[in-house]
């Protein structure tokens, strides 16, 4: 659908749709975004029936988005902002006064437990038991009897539901982090894109389908957002990074407050960075809460339709770019600072490879989407091909590098991005095992970033990006490097690690990227999951069920870490937010996969044979020439 196309449709369902439950959007929000409201076009804004709906408390599960009203945004001289009127203030979060004694127990708990140097999981069961007599003598209060502390699993099962932010009394999403003794929570008590995706997983294998479904339609309506940094916006269909809930005073009445949701696009963000991933994230968790409920209505209905052609308008949009991979900025995804990924960094282009086949499964037929889906096809197999043919790299195409000719001036180079040999560095040729093989990190004219990219390299997997011999190549080399990727606490971001003036150049001398630290090959139990489907996916779910083991051993009496420091992982996180959300929730989605593997399915895209025949016939390495190549896919 093109966008006058989509903007009529709007137009048409702005006079369908009763307006009887609109509630006047007109709130002086400018304090609270005084930036961020200047006027610019925008293609349609959506607003939301508020406070009818939203003061129901005796209804708080149920999604209010049913009846949204769409309005061309040009009638409006106020901005827009995502609203819900609340009468009570002790009522904004839809958590009753039993939820807040609920809560503070949980906390009080889990402070007590932050007291008691547990020495491995036994020591672990036994202070849970010794919790749950306290909770049947009646020492600890009633309200507490529901919450199960009989193993790890109870525990982050518990931690996740405390995690879950609410809208005008909806579960919308996870806040990043929830340490009850911290008071450094930077951005961390937001509602992060990225970091939703497994709690959301978790919700759904678990049958909560309401926080998923919520999450989707309301960070729909943030994307069209106006987000500008000093006065240039990015591209329509961004998604944003994170978001808040915020508790603002009704304008013209001291008695009421109300929520807006208050997004970020990296215009406030560490570094200003734009989240390329989040688009992407959210489509694929879109296909998966589809397959897991059953429930196509939502990525059915017109305006998450139209999300998912914004999202790809933008990744498909002409350049100057000769590869058919996205061109990004440094820390534009999980990496989001500067960690020398700029350019096409191999987790985005595989998150794209992901949203270009879900999207390409849930897109509706319709005359006006032909162009989309002949674009979309397109890029699927070139992107297939690129990545499958120039990224890979193993011991046998390590030596063809090696013995690489330079400054080939011709349409059959063999060498064609003009790699010199001499950028294979000494740790390499040590390091790649016999057996085994990974896509490297990033593709660019003379450069080739040989760093293993975990997240890229096991997405790669679950999407069929890579083939199958290279997946399984990929999980081999896994078990080759264990004590350098998995180590003491699965799994490093990258390997290895940015060091001296390497550092020095490529992070600007980042304290927090210190070698062997955060993005710079620190270890992140929130990949778990991602290892897991991976895993699954080919069949091998023994190497997933070894790494949930050994993060069993600490992760729980390490509090649930966002990262660990040096090279064996043995130290939580020099600056490591405790009971990260993500950490705990991919530890959870592992487990519930390893449960029951067949419901990896709802993230797992197969190989698609109509893409592997156009990659076969494309494939240079049978005939290096520039007609066979634009014969086969370039239309
Ligand atoms: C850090 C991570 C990012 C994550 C965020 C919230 O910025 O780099 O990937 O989304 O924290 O947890």
């Amino acid at each position: 659908m093109s966008l006058s196309t989509s903007k009529a449709a709007f137009q048409v369902l702005s006079r369908v749709v009763p307006q009887s439950g609109y509630n006047e959007p007109f709130v002086n929000t400018s304090q609270l975004r005084a930036k961020c409201m200047k006027k610019k076009s925008s293609m349609h804004r959506y607003f939301i029936e508020s406070s009818s709906v939203f003061q129901s408390q005796s209804r708080p599960h149920r999604f209010p988005l049913t009846g949204v009203s769409f309005y061309d945004y040009k009638t409006y001289s106020h901005p827009w902002l995502q609203t819900c009127k609340c009468q009570k203030a002790e009522n904004l979060s839809g958590i009753t006064s039993n939820d807040v004694e609920k809560s503070n127990l949980v906390s009080n708990v889990m402070s007590a437990k932050s007291v008691v140097e547990l020495q491995d999981v036994e020591l672990l069961k036994q202070e849970t038991e010794v919790l749950s007599s306290d909770v049947r003598n009646g020492t600890i209060a009633k309200s507490f009897d529901k919450i199960s502390l009989n193993s790890i699993e109870d525990e982050a099962w518990d931690l996740l539901r405390e995690s879950v932010v609410y809208y005008c009394g909806n579960p919308i999403g996870t806040i990043a982090a929830k340490d009850p003794n911290s008071s450094n929570v930077l951005n961390y008590d937001q509602v992060f894109i990225r970091d939703f995706i497994p709690s959301g997983i978790a919700f759904l294998l678990k049958g909560e389908y309401d926080i998923v479904r919520n999450f989707i339609l309301y960070t729909l309506q943030l994307q069209s957002w106006e987000k500008t940094m000093d006065c240039h916006s990015p591209g329509q269909g961004l998604m944003p990074a994170s978001f808040k809930v915020r508790t603002v005073p009704l304008d013209g009445d001291d008695s009421a407050t109300e929520e807006v949701l208050d997004p970020d696009f990296g215009e406030a963000a560490i570094g200003r960075v734009a989240p390329v991933d989040s688009g992407l994230w959210w489509i694929i968790l879109l296909r998966a809460y589809g397959k897991c409920s059953g429930d196509l209505s939502v990525q059915e209905r017109v305006d998450v339709q139209t999300g998912i052609k914004m999202i790809l308008k933008l990744c498909l949009a002409d350049g100057f770019d000769m590869f058919p991979t996205l061109l990004v900025t440094d820390g534009s995804c999980m990496i989001d600072r500067r960690m020398g990924i700029h350019g096409h960094p191999l987790e985005i282009q595989a998150l794209f490879y992901s949203a270009l086949l879900c999207a390409r499964e849930m897109l509706t037929p319709e005359d006006g989407s032909a162009d989309l889906l002949r674009a979309l096809n397109n890029r699927l197999v070139a992107l297939s091909f690129h990545i499958r043919e120039y990224y890979w790299i193993d011991l046998k195409r390590l030596n063809e590098i090696y013995r690489y000719k330079t400054e080939e001036y011709s349409y059959d180079a063999v060498n064609k991005f003009n790699i010199y040999p001499d950028q294979i560095s000494p740790w390499l040729v040590e390091w790649m095992p016999n057996k085994g093989g990974y896509l490297i990190g990033n593709l660019q004219p003379a450069h080739m970033d040989f760093r293993f990219f975990s997240l890229g390299n096991l997405w790669s997997v679950v999407n069929s990006l890579a083939t199958e011999e290279q997946s399984h190549a990929i999980l081999d080399l896994i078990e080759a490097k264990w004590s350098d990727l998995v180590a003491d606490m699965p799994l490093k971001i990258c390997y290895p690690a940015l060091e001296g003036q390497e550092w020095q150049i490529i992070t600007g001398s980042d304290p927090k990227n210190t070698p062997w630290s955060y993005h710079n090959a620190g270890s992140w139990p929130s990949l778990l999951w991602q290892l897991t489907v991976a895993c699954i996916k080919m069949n091998r779910p023994h190497i997933a069920a070894k790494t949930v083991e050994i993060a069993e051993r600490r992760i729980s009496r390490d509090k649930w870490p966002e990262y660990y420091d040096t090279k064996r992982s043995r130290f939580i996180g020099k600056q490591s937010q405790l009971y990260q959300t993500w950490s705990i929730a991919g530890y959870l989605v592992s487990k519930l996969l390893l449960a029951d593997p067949s419901k990896a399915n709802i993230l797992i895209t197969e190989e698609d044979s109509e893409l592997a025949n156009a990659f076969i016939s494309a494939n240079p390495r049978g005939k290096r020439g520039r007609k066979n190549m634009k014969q086969t896919y370039i239309v």
